[in-house]
């Protein structure tokens, strides 16, 4: 044996072998980014947006305890309709609203029966023989909240700067679509779980393992996962002045085909990504797939709320099924969610097992990272730049003041007729193919949203059969056009 190694600490040019006893120490784990209780730098920015908080389903006639970036809530729909988001701990004395009694208008508290609106304004205290001042100087801590297609939004930041609900293009796009509202459960920070949309280079790896010999076929059943095998090409851009990121990803598919994936994340928590069942078959360009808000439960916990976007062209093959989207439901790939067995986990691990396992709040500091982890460091330096007030304010939310006007988003899938080159020159095709569908996507911006989707289709067309080649006639018919 050779001591001399065995005991020598690491260095930069060579890691100590069985240097375990030189790398206990765990760092702290990097809170600008990863905190959002109230009064962190990140808590307060996100506070800044409107947030799910749980799903319609979940309103029920008995209120529903919630905890969102660490404070104890309690959601509840009254008998008139409208939705209450009001601190969980009553006024008075401190009882839990989850086990009030929800009235016409409000709720009232178990204890004592102290009354609140919606609003948090005290509406009675039968205890008192005259409530008048109290009426005038107690309200429960309350924030505004409305439901949108089976979704719970809250806004818990500061009342002088609510801003509009952000409607995107891709919500009804192509006509028919129907979005389908979807919980999904992660005991860790919500940081590792949204960063991880930024990694795609897993999906070839992790993802790929689920369809290998030795996995039950039952574990994977209905989902396609045909063309994730293929190392990406991968490239990332900011977006929207630094307020988001995309990635772009480019894979060589048989029969003269490129496949352009692009996924946008939108800062601080939210993203959309393209169809969930892409097979290489498929010839057209499709919308999102899939909405996403990762939620922080607290430090060590988060949900992530969402929309699954049903319609022909992320679906064509009817591979999704509504009916398995719920409360800590979607359908997709198992491993999304933590409802299996720990052997289960151990024997065809998802996104579930790999970043639940990253530790509660995952530390940078121990990472080692590569090539292939460009996107997940932009995404930090945005944030944390974000988060610090030096990035300006996103153009396109401008638009969002005009009634009834919607916001564009560059997620999407596109499979082009592009003849195969050798391979270093065919890895700077699709790159090239890849920037031309981005900025394809992003001419659309300056349009108005009745106009985005044609010109996105047209445009695509003249770059079909390759960037110099002859323009191709292909489908690319829009339920719209
Ligand atoms: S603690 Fe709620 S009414 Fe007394
Ligand atoms: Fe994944």
């Amino acid at each position: 044996m050779n001591s001399s190694v065995n005991n020598a600490p690491a260095t930069a040019q060579q890691p100590a072998r069985y240097g375990g006893y030189f790398k206990r120490d765990v760092p702290a784990p990097d809170l600008e980014l990863t905190s959002t209780n109230a009064g962190t730098p990140m808590g307060e920015y996100m506070r800044l947006f409107w947030q799910p908080v749980c799903l319609s389903q979940e309103l029920t006639d008995v209120p529903k305890a919630i905890r969102i970036m660490g404070e104890d809530l309690v959601a509840f729909r009254d008998k008139s309709g409208a939705v209450g988001v009001l601190h969980r701990h009553c006024s008075h004395r401190g009882a839990s609203l989850e086990y009030g009694v929800i009235a016409e208008h409000g709720i009232r508290c178990c204890y004592h029966g102290w009354h609140y609106a919606v609003d948090g304004s005290l509406l009675d205290a039968p205890c008192e023989s005259d409530a008048t001042r109290l009426k005038q100087t107690v309200c429960q801590g309350a924030y505004p909240a409305f439901e949108r297609d089976g979704l719970v939004f809250a806004y818990m930041g500061p009342p002088d700067k609510k801003p509009p609900f952000p409607e995107f293009d891709t919500y009804s796009l192509p006509k028919g679509t129907k979005l389908v509202p979807f919980s999904n459960i992660y005991p860790c920070n919500w940081l590792q779980v949204f960063e991880n949309i930024m990694d795609h280079m897993h999906t070839a790896v992790l993802h790929n393992h689920m369809t290998v010999d030795g996995v039950d076929e039952a574990t994977a059943e209905g989902v396609t996962l045909e063309g994730f095998g293929d190392m990406p090409i991968m490239q990332w851009e900011a977006t929207r002045n630094g307020n988001g990121i995309v990635f772009i990803a480019g894979r060589r598919l048989p029969d003269d085909k490129v496949w352009i994936r692009i996924t946008e994340m939108i800062f601080p928590n939210y993203l959309q990504i393209g169809s969930l069942v892409p097979t290489a078959a498929r010839e057209r360009h499709s919308t999102s797939g899939c909405t996403r808000w990762n939620v922080p439960v607290d430090d060590t916990n988060m949900i992530i709320f969402g929309y699954r976007h049903f319609n022909d062209e992320v679906d064509p093959d009817g591979l999704g099924c509504a009916e398995d989207c719920g409360v800590d439901k979607i359908d997709f790939l198992v491993g999304q969610t933590g409802n299996r067995t720990y052997e289960e986990g151990q024997r065809a691990p998802g996104d579930w097992e790999a970043l639940v396992s990253q530790r509660p709040i995952a530390i940078h500091a121990l990472e080692h990272p590569g090539t292939s982890d460009v996107g997940v460091y932009m995404c930090r330096k945005l944030l944390r730049d974000a988060v610090r007030g030096k990035t300006a304010p996103d153009p396109l939310y401008a638009t969002l003041s005009a009634e009834g006007e919607s916001l564009p988003l560059y997620a999407q899938d596109t499979v082009l007729h592009v003849p195969e080159l050798p391979a270093d020159v065919d890895r700077k095709q699709i790159m090239e193919l890849g920037k031309r569908v981005f900025e394809i996507m992003r001419s659309a911006d300056a349009l108005p949203a009745n106009e985005r989707d044609a010109h996105v289709r047209r445009q695509l067309d003249l770059i079909d059969g390759g960037l110099d080649g002859a323009p191709a006639p292909r489908s690319t018919s829009s339920a719209l056009a």
